[in-house]
């Protein structure tokens, strides 16, 4: 069924692989899930909000929150749309696409994570070029930026392999104490030279645009 009030439900990005959906409530509620059966090793924080250090219910609480949150403040000035990734039906992780005065900027931001039982497949890379797609064929960005802790080798490889240039790093606190972030960004260009697939297939774009400011 279509959701003509709120057309981001209906948003969709297929790769042969596997499949990204908007996240409604089902399918936070299956996320909250796999994010408790664990995303990374306990001794290891990959994320600069440390939300997986709370111990259910409370996880579970402020990620439904966060998704929530995510909806409901969407305006065309600030976005962060967030995915849920299945393959063959099953919930194995999200990505999300987040921006700051896109319309003018055509900049966004990309985030991920995929349940353990499910790292080291490719599907990493395979989400991530799908989020590019609906960045730069959906909704015709310029640019796209993305960052990670220096020692998170998986998120770094997934960037690397796709030709990502270094811009700088920044100097964050994890767990108390000091790290660095390093943060990447990939032209049009790039993408269109050297990632550009046409085995990708997005529903539901024209939809959304206007509440994103884009039509
Ligand atoms: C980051 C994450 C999404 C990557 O997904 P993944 O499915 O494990 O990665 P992939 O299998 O797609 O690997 C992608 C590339 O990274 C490389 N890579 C993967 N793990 C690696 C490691 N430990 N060391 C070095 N390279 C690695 C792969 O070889 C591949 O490169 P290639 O295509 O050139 O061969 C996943 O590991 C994850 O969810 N980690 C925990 C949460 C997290 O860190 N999120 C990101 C926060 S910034």
């Amino acid at each position: 069924m279509a959701h003509p009030l709120w057309p981001l439900f209906d948003l969709r990005v297929a790769t042969p692989r596997l499949e990204l959906r908007y996240i409604d409530d089902e399918l936070g509620a299956e996320l909250a899930q796999l994010a408790l059966r664990g995303i990374h090793d306990p001794g290891f924080m990959p994320f600069a909000v440390e939300w997986t250090d709370f111990e259910s219910p409370q996880q579970e609480w402020q990620t439904q929150q966060f998704y929530w949150r995510c909806r409901a403040d969407l305006t065309a000035a600030a976005w962060n749309i967030n995915f849920a990734v299945l393959v063959d039906r099953e919930v194995v992780g999200t990505t999300s696409l987040m921006a700051g005065n896109f319309p003018t900027l055509r900049q966004f931001e990309t985030g991920s994570w995929l349940g353990r039982a499910h790292h080291g497949k490719g599907l990493g890379k395979e989400m991530r070029q799908a989020t590019l797609h609906l960045g730069f064929v959906g909704l015709e960005a310029e640019w796209a930026t993305t960052g990670a802790f220096d020692d998170n080798a998986p998120s770094l490889g997934v960037t690397r392999s796709l030709g990502y240039t270094l811009q700088g790093q920044q100097r964050t606190v994890r767990r108390g104490t000091p790290a660095t972030t390093l943060k990447f960004e990939m032209s049009r260009e790039h993408f269109d030279t050297t990632l550009r697939r046409d085995d990708i297939e997005l529903h539901g774009v024209a939809e959304c645009l206007p509440l994103l400011g884009l039509a």
